[in-house]
């Protein structure tokens, strides 16, 4: 009976709020906020890589209606995503200091719910697949997540299955439903991107811009070339050629 269930152990609340261990000694008051921001980010990703699936499933099925329904909803999940990492911007770095030798060698880096986004999102580049593989075996979940073809794809079938070109949603009579699903994927774009951005200028107002990981890489400096890196190259690139020289 629906009476039975009650808000704690729906949520499984002890569970939950029992997961966040600090490893500090004495406990550093700030290392809670720094965990909970990244399991609630984790927690985000989950739901984010549920709504990717939908999306494909929608997309190889030709379905606008409900693809365009999931996008804007995982572009509202980014937006959420990077919005919590300005809780950190209030982290001081002296303070981020006193505790950051107990984290080891964990990094976001180690992320795998990270980069199944990425190749369920596209991402295909040698850098992104050579990276992987030299972490040693790709893990099961992205794997599967790389065998999918990549979202700009199933939306320019989508288009042709329809008799349409990219550029000929932005060129014919008027915005049509596969024109707002195309904008609504640039969106994607725009708000992965602005993680992207968000996160390396937090890191670099904590750990500064050339200060390795805690995962080995030159942190901020190696953040910072995957700032401009973009889902559906073919969507920005058709903008250009609207652009009639005068
Ligand atoms: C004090 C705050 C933070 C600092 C100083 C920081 C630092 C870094 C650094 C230096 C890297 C590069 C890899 C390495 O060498 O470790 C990295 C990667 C990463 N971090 Fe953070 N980070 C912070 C907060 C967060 C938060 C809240 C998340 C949320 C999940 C996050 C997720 C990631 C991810 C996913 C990567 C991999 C990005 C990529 O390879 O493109 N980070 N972080």
């Amino acid at each position: 009976m629906a009476g039975e269930v009650n808000y704690p152990d729906y949520l499984a609340l002890d569970e939950l709020l029992g997961l966040q261990r600090p490893r500090s000694t004495p406990e550093h008051p700030d290392e809670l906020l720094f965990i909970v921001v990244h399991q609630a980010s984790e927690l985000w990703f989950k739901v984010i890589i549920q709504q990717l699936r939908a999306l494909i499933d929608e997309l190889k099925r030709g379905d606008v209606e409900r693809a365009l329904w999931h996008v804007q909803r995982v572009n509202t999940l980014m937006r959420i995503v990077a919005e919590q990492l300005s809780s950190l911007d209030t982290l001081p770095p002296q303070r981020f200091l006193q505790f950051r030798n107990f984290l080891g060698s964990s990094s976001g880096q180690q992320s795998i719910q990270f980069r199944v986004i990425g190749a369920l999102s596209g991402m295909r580049d040698d850098a992104f697949v050579s990276a992987l593989k030299a972490a040693g075996t790709v893990p099961a979940s992205i794997q599967e997540a790389l065998d999918v073809p990549r979202l700009e794809d199933l939306f320019v079938d989508l288009a042709a299955n329809r008799g349409r070109t990219v550029e000929s949603l932005y060129t014919g009579p008027g915005p049509d439903p596969l024109f707002f699903l195309a904008e609504a994927l640039l969106e994607y774009d725009q708000a992965f991107q602005r993680w992207r951005f968000l996160h390396v200028q937090l890191v670099e107002r904590i750990i500064g811009p050339m200060t390795g990981g805690t995962g080995g890489t030159l942190g901020a400096k190696y953040l910072s070339q995957s700032v401009t890196q973009r889902f559906f190259p073919k969507l920005w690139a058709l903008r250009a050629k609207l652009v009639v020289p005068t």
